[in-house]
């Protein structure tokens, strides 16, 4: 049996994650270990506050561990909101101010190719290591759906014509970057574990 945390406090990510997680494994989220103050995210990068964010939590903890962080690169925006998606709006991390200013940006644009970026960092007994899923889609010109969080509701993945939000958990998850990179640790716990 694998005991690991799960350095969120996004509860949509964790609903997300628990079913991929297939084999001896046992989650216990932050908020199970009482830990309710923020991580950190002060870097540049996702692939950089990912670790940040692990390191955070193995250093208080030192349990196994492992955060991930994702973001929204819009291609037409040179990448943007990119590692700025939660604050793309301001500190205040509101998803309707975020979308409001990503679909304004967007206004008269014709390419509206966007990939989301998920990078996971695993730490295992003191040792790090890094998986990523890569969802490749479109920005819609208005919000479409109810569930999900974040910009699902302006999102199509390539190879459907719902937005996220117009999916259920199952079909979000056979597109979603989050899933692709939390396959690549299930198998690497898994292949570990033998
Ligand atoms: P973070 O990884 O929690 O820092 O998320 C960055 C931003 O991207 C937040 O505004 C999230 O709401 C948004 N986000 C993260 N994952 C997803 C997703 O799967 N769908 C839509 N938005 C997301």
């Amino acid at each position: 049996m694998t005991e690991l945390i799960f350095a969120t406090h996004n509860e949509n990510k964790v609903k997300e994650v628990i079913p991929l997680l297939t084999g001896d494994f046992f989650i216990l989220s932050l908020s199970q270990l009482g830990l309710n103050e923020d991580i950190p995210e002060p870097y540049n990068t996702i692939y950089e506050n990912a670790i940040e964010k692990a390191r955070v939590i193995y250093e208080k903890t030192g349990k196994n561990c492992f955060a991930e962080d994702t973001g929204l690169e819009v291609h037409a925006l040179g990448g943007e909101p990119g590692v700025r998606s939660a604050r793309y709006a301001g500190e205040a991390h509101d998803f309707e101010a975020n979308i409001d200013k990503l679909l304004g940006k967007m206004e008269g644009q014709t390419d509206r190719r966007a990939r989301f970026l998920t990078i996971i960092c695993l730490i295992l007994d003191g040792e790090r290591f890094i998986f990523d899923g890569i969802c490749p889609g479109t920005i819609t010109f208005s919000r479409r759906g109810e569930k999900g969080f974040g910009y699902d509701s302006v999102f199509v993945p390539d190879g459907s014509l719902k937005t996220f939000a117009e999916m259920d958990l199952e079909e979000k998850n056979l597109f979603s970057h989050r899933r692709k990179a939390t396959e690549k640790l299930i198998t690497f716990l898994n292949k570990r574990d033998k």
